[in-house]
């Protein structure tokens, strides 16, 4: 009998020091289950438009990557990387909720959230900004799978939007941010490896005074890099938007002008002007991409 109970007194104590870890655990399928959730209504809705895996004009969609590391949130118990301070994680759940919720003006990105007219709830938004927090690509590719493998031809090859102009522009939302305002979400450097012994390769932009011509504050270049070359490819080589290289824009600096200014209805090329870019930045791009080689 004092076996027994000694036995008992062993397993309960067991369970206790064990407890930290239970929670972890449940925690993360917990997380595990709502990334699921989250890579479902990613293959069933926003595929079209942001690609098979979220890699977006990468691999032939309409409309930028989804899968970006500066999107990514790292946990408290992750023991790679340097977890993402409490402030910064709710920044960028905001940024991607409110962004998905009311979709953005101009775009082709739609409205999701049903306060405003969407199909998805609060918590089915949650679940995709958790896939996307966590890059649960993984996920997606395997559901997506699934998902396929029910498809005639015809359906496969209609996966994925390849003509911008037959999607309707989103007229008017609750959006705070476009894709100038978003800029601070593609600069973020989210996977810093915890110092233990070789320090992390940094990518970040050199900091220092910008010499010669910016747009925003920051050299053109770089802008273009961070915010163009979704589309228009990192060598400017054209991907969903043509190639910009001095050989191919003969047309006239007006021309370009009214073009970055006011975006091309029907396409994907978003207007600049109304997402807060000044003339003198406009100009500043079209000289760069009319004179420059990349
Ligand atoms: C009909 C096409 C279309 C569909 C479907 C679509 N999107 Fe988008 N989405 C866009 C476009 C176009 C943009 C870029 C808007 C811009 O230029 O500012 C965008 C932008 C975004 C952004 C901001 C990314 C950034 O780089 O700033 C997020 C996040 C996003 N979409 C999530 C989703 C999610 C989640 C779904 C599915 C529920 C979805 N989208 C479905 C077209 C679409
Ligand atoms: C979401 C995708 C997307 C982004 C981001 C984007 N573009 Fe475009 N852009 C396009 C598409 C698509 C076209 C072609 C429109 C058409 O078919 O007429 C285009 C056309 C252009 C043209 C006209 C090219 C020509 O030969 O007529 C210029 C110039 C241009 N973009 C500059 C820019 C600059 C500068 C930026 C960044 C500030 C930018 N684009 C960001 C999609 C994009």
């Amino acid at each position: 009998m004092i076996g027994l109970l000694f036995v008992a007194f062993l397993a309960f104590g067991a369970y206790i020091a064990n407890e930290n870890n239970r929670a972890e655990a449940a925690r993360e399928t917990q997380d595990d289950l709502k990334a699921h959730r989250g890579a479902t209504i990613f293959v069933n809705n926003c595929r079209t438009c942001h690609g098979l895996e979220g890699k977006g004009t990468e691999e032939g969609g309409i409309a930028p990557a989804l899968n970006r590391e500066s999107f990514r949130i790292v946990g408290k118990t992750d023991t790679q990387y340097v977890a993402t301070p409490d402030g910064e994680a709710a920044t960028l759940r905001n940024f991607l909720f409110n962004t998905i919720a009311c979709g953005r003006t101009n775009t082709a990105m739609p409205t999701w959230s049903e306060k405003h007219g969407g199909p998805l709830s609060d918590t089915q938004i949650n679940y995709l900004v958790l896939l996307i927090t966590e890059g649960r690509w993984d996920l997606v590719t395997e559901i997506g799978h699934e998902h396929d493998a029910a498809l005639s031809k015809a359906d496969l090859d209609a996966r994925v939007v390849k003509d911008p102009s037959v999607l309707s522009v989103t007229s008017k939302n609750c959006g705070q941010f476009n894709p100038l305002s978003a800029k601070e979400f593609y600069d973020r450097t989210a996977l810093v490896a915890k110092a233990s012994g070789s320090a992390p390769a940094s990518t970040a932009p050199k900091a220092g005074p910008v010499t010669g011509p910016a747009v925003q504050g920051v050299a053109v270049a770089d802008f273009f890099q961070k915010t163009c070359a979704t589309c228009h490819g990192n060598k400017r080589q054209g991907i969903v938007g043509p190639a910009l290289t001095p050989q191919r824009l003969t047309n006239t600096d007006d021309f370009y002008f009214n073009t970055i200014k006011n975006g091309r209805a029907g396409t994907a090329m978003p207007a600049w002007g109304a997402a807060g870019l000044t003339d003198a930045d406009i100009t500043a791009l079209v000289t760069f991409v009319k004179t420059v080689q990349p």
